[in-house]
């Protein structure tokens, strides 16, 4: 028996790569910080878990509406109106398994065999396995760390041709922690309505934004809802990131086409997570920003202690949970220093270089995945290593 090969990109495969072998380190009685997988260190609001044992009590859990339960789609059509300037109804709202589903049913529904998506590097590399899944060809754009991986939009519009597509945004980003301003989402918005690009928005980090940064979804720009598919999720402000709910907002065209996808993988996302995730956008917002407020808190904490490390610099991400400082003064490979970082200071953390070659000479750090004393001493051992790091080249 022969087994079909799928177009599988490698790299998804690799994305718990860094979790494994910190696991491994760990079984062996080591005592590892875990700043690699970028998932919240707290636990669910308590009103969103008493909101799923309810719907439990009472019964909600048979199959439901394929595109997600009305009252959900009906509350986030009015959360994109209020907090997105964006007008979708609830018909034009998909309830997904988390993000990555809407995506996939995105890519899906929106690329033939051959076509080319647009994705800016340093990217999420979970979304070029996907685009390579379906049959499609990314290109990816690169940005330059001298501008802190700001979007340049000529470089953008010099990677089309006439098999392009799609393009990929994600704002707030990951890894490199930009909030896109309007005039940069002015610019490749002009360039996807000249070009006529699909744009996919990813904007699981849209409650997580720092200082006076704004999130702009690129769909309430003129002419752009007909274009863009947006996406969100309640996996990070939340904390809500097994409960895998997400969703996609679009044209309902657009919206029935990924609905193939989504209910001949799921049917539907399991019912009573979806109470829960109601519960989240309906209820009270305090306890999701005060873990908002700790995120603040451990990104100050990081940004110092990094710049504070012997040859290190760090930019101060505008949203999201990663810090994304260049190590590249130390001349050791993304690679080898995560390795070295693992193995003799027990921080786990992943290698800039899985984002994409603009990250090579950067770690990316998530200070969301631990309590505030754990990121410490995680820059506590950093800074030894660092140090011992640099003294070794001093004497060499
Ligand atoms: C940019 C980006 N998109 C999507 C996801 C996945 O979201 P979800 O867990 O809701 O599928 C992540 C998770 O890290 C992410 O960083």
């Amino acid at each position: 028996m022969k087994w079909p090969a799928r177009r599988m990109a490698t790299q998804a495969n690799k994305s718990f790569g860094m979790y494994e072998a910190a696991a491994r380190l760990e079984a062996e009685g080591a005592d590892i910080i875990h700043l690699e997988v970028g998932r919240p260190s707290e636990d669910t609001p308590v009103h969103i878990k008493e909101a799923a044992k309810q719907a439990l009590d009472d019964g909600i859990v048979h199959y439901g509406d394929l595109q997600g339960t009305g009252t959900l789609r009906k509350a986030l059509a009015d959360k994109l109106r209020r907090d997105n300037c964006l007008t979708f109804g609830a018909d034009e709202i998909l309830i997904t398994t988390g993000l990555t589903q809407a995506s996939f049913a995105a890519f899906m529904a929106g690329i033939d065999h051959g076509d080319e998506v647009i994705v800016l590097d340093p990217y999420y590399p979970q979304h070029n396995s996907k685009i390579a899944l379906v049959g499609g060809q990314v290109v990816t754009v690169r940005m330059s760390a001298g501008n802190g991986f700001r979007p340049d939009p000529a470089v953008l519009e010099a990677a089309i041709t006439e098999r392009s597509k799609m393009l990929v945004l994600i704002n707030p980003g990951n890894p490199a922690g930009t909030v896109l301003t309007r005039e940069e989402l002015e610019a490749i918005a002009d360039i996807a309505t000249r070009h006529d690009l699909i744009v996919l928005s990813d904007e699981v980090y849209e409650l997580i934004v720092y200082d006076d940064h704004e999130h702009i979804s690129i769909a309430s720009l003129p002419g752009m809802s007909e274009r863009t598919i947006t996406l969100g999720a309640f996996t990070k402000a939340y904390s809500m990131d097994g409960w895998r709910m997400g969703y996609a907002a679009a044209k309902p065209e657009f919206i029935q086409q990924m609905q193939l996808v989504t209910l001949n993988s799921t049917t539907h996302p399991c019912v009573f997570a979806q109470e829960g995730a109601l519960a989240a956008i309906v209820g009270p917002q305090e306890p999701m920003l005060a873990m908002v407020a700790e995120d603040r808190r451990r990104r100050d904490l990081t940004v110092e202690r990094l710049n504070a490390m012997p040859g290190i610099s760090c930019r101060s991400p505008q949203g999201g949970i990663y810090a994304f400082p260049d190590f590249s003064s130390l001349s050791m490979s993304s690679e080898a220093l995560v390795t070295g970082i693992l193995e003799e200071a027990h921080v786990a953390l992943e290698s800039g270089s899985f984002y994409g070659e603009s990250g090579q000479g950067h770690l990316r750090v998530c200070f969301g995945s631990e309590p505030y004393a754990r990121v410490a001493e995680a820059m506590d051992r950093l800074e030894r290593y660092v140090s011992r790091f640099a003294s070794a080249r001093k004497t060499s």
